[in-house]
């Protein structure tokens, strides 16, 4: 049986909802706090057991790269000035045996076309995708969660929420048979349905464990939705021939590709701080209250 130890990002993404701040950087640079989404989806990779992160990368191809890097001046300076929390944040980012792998997405033809351009460094083994503007708030994390699933039923999993009705079309909608109380047999997948032809409310949010087979049908979808080559589409063409799974996770979800749901993370990030919970608290009690 294999286990999940590759996980893939798509973050080659143009980030526009957040222009100016995503001009030179990632829109999965911005931080919730004081860590970057990416760090915080690496964190949830690594919990799951995960020990290559495979991130796709685009025209801002840098700053992720950077920031997973080991940054010696940096580790020197705050050892010689004696800032031993800061620099033990930093050592502990990426834990021994946890492999970066970076690959450029010459152009950003969509999220299937990412997970496509993953194909060289995941070869012929199950994995997960995360992405990255879902935070997602769980204990156990929901990769964790997902991939416990895939080692009992071995077959893809995809991370699912009910949305809202007017929502659905931002979103993946899926349709299925009830397994369990979270759990459906995945029938059908649509990509951004108008309300009116969506066969569920049940919206996928930015989590999925595929097996290889998925590559095979990234490679032969047409242009969906927006113009772009959709996992969705893929997906859907997979189910006709092995089993998926949509599971509805345990979790908070804050999606943090638009500013309100940005915002919402942040607060709610800040009133877990330890160092700023209870001033934060205090400070938006006053604001609020006059
Ligand atoms: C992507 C997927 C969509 C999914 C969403 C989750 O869309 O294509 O199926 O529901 O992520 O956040 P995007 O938000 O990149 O347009």
């Amino acid at each position: 049986m294999k286990r999940i130890t590759k996980a893939v990002f798509p973050a080659a993404g143009m980030g526009t909802r957040f222009l100016p701040a995503t001009k030179a950087s990632p829109k999965e640079m911005l931080p919730i706090v004081d860590k970057p989404l990416i760090q915080y989806a690496a964190e949830e990779a690594i919990a799951a057991g995960i020990t290559d992160l495979i991130f796709i990368i685009g025209r801002t191809k840098r700053a992720i790269a950077d920031h997973f890097d080991k940054a010696y001046e940096l580790e020197m300076e705050l050892e010689m000035k004696g800032k031993t929390k800061a620099l033990a944040e930093l050592r502990r980012m990426l834990p021994q045996g946890v492999n970066c792998i970076y690959i450029r997405q010459p152009e950003a033809l969509g999220l299937g076309h990412a997970v496509l351009c993953a194909q060289p460094a995941v070869n012929d083994e199950p994995f997960a995708v995360i992405l990255a503007d879902d935070l997602i708030d769980a204990n156990p994390g929901v990769t964790k969660q997902m991939c416990d699933l895939y080692d009992y039923y071995q077959c893809s999993v995809v991370g699912v929420q009910p949305v809202a009705p007017e929502e659905t079309g931002a979103y993946g909608i899926v349709a299925g048979e009830p397994m369990s109380e979270r759990l459906l047999r995945m029938n059908h997948i649509v990509e951004k349905p108008k309300p009116e032809a969506a066969p569920s409310t049940l919206g996928v949010v930015g989590r999925y464990v595929l097996t290889p087979r998925i590559f095979h049908h990234l490679q032969r979808v047409e242009r969906g939705s927006g113009g772009e080559i959709q996992l969705t589409d893929a997906i859907a063409a997979l189910l006709k021939e092995q089993q998926v799974l949509a599971y509805r996770f345990e979790g908070t979800r804050y999606d943090c590709g638009s500013k309100l749901g940005y915002l919402k993370a942040t607060v709610e990030y800040a009133f877990k701080h330890p160092e700023l919970a209870e001033d934060f608290s205090r400070y938006l009690r006053e604001r609020l209250c006059g």
